[in-house]
């Protein structure tokens, strides 16, 4: 039987996980099945058990049961169980279910493809919720020099700060700062917007400051046009924008990995992507 895989929401309809994965299996070939499954609101894990005891080998959850689906994992990895959040299911060998969170990962691929290194970088990351918390480790494992926290609710981002300051014996504490928007007075080399503001066509109350000629800006959020983060980012004379579509495809190949131990290319997917994404306009 051929493996089974899919990805699991609510709404799923305009998932594009089937169309990379099915891409991914073809440059790898890898012989697999990914389909999108609308699981009930109320019944997630029900669902996502009957897939695995009818064949499934591994799935990948979004909105809205990433944070769900933790409970069911009987092994977390350390930015699963840091992120609080699960984007990716895997079968194991002994029949248990791992968690993985990829998505912070998988912005990290796609920040290094375009900068190079990320090691002693200033960055700031505006947003404290699910999209932050998720990427924060990989940050700092990727060697960021500092890491600010901004938010809208300042206290939430704190609150952020004060966990990650306790990871590993606290060894991130030192690169780790909350700061209120008007707080922030110096330029950054890198701004990464992980708000939904921009899914509303608004923009998180930020200071032009820190922007400055060399700063790049990076939206998790992507669309046909720019978004409107990275619209204002140019406008403050970022030297360069970015948006989310390579996260997307990032997390998505990172989850392949971790499935297929073979990681495919994202160039070829990114690029089909990106024709699309301008088709619609
Ligand atoms: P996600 O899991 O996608 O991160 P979330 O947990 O609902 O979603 O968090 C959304 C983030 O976007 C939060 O940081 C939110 O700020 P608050 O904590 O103050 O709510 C931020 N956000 C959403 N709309 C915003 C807006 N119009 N301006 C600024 N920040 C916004």
């Amino acid at each position: 039987m051929v493996d089974r895989y899919a990805v699991f929401g609510h709404p799923i309809g305009h998932s594009k996980s089937p169309f990379i994965h099915s891409q991914f299996a073809a440059l790898t070939q890898q012989s697999l099945t990914y389909e999108a499954i609308l699981a009930p609101i109320d019944g997630f894990e029900a669902r996502i058990r009957s897939f695995f005891s009818r064949g499934g080998k591994g799935a990948n959850v979004t909105v809205p049961f990433k944070e769900q689906a933790v409970a069911l994992c009987d092994s977390l990895s350390a930015e699963a169980a840091l992120a609080g959040a699960v984007n990716t299911l895997s079968l194991l060998a002994d029949g248990s279910i791992r968690g993985d969170n990829t998505d912070g990962l998988g912005l990290v691929a796609d920040l290094v493809c375009h900068l190079g290194s990320l090691q002693h970088k200033r960055v700031l990351l505006v947003g404290a919720g699910g999209a932050a918390r998720g990427c924060l480790l990989p940050l700092l494992s990727a060697g960021v020099g500092l890491l600010v926290i901004t938010n809208r609710t300042q206290s939430k981002a704190k609150d952020l700060v004060d966990i990650f300051s306790q990871v590993e014996e606290g060894i991130y504490k030192d690169r780790l700062q909350a700061l209120s928007m008007p707080e922030l007075t110096e330029e950054f080399d890198l701004v990464i917007n992980s708000t939904s503001a921009s899914l509303a066509g608004e923009l998180p109350p930020l200071p032009d400051s820190i922007i400055g000629s060399a700063t790049v800006c990076y939206d998790m959020m992507y669309g046909a046009k720019p978004t409107a983060f990275n619209q204002w980012a140019l406008q403050q004379g970022a030297v360069k924008v970015i948006d989310g579509l390579g996260m997307l495809v990032g997390q998505a190949a990172k989850s392949f990995a971790l499935w297929r131990t073979v990681e495919p290319d994202t160039t070829v997917v990114l690029n089909l992507l990106r024709e699309k994404l301008s088709s619609d306009i």
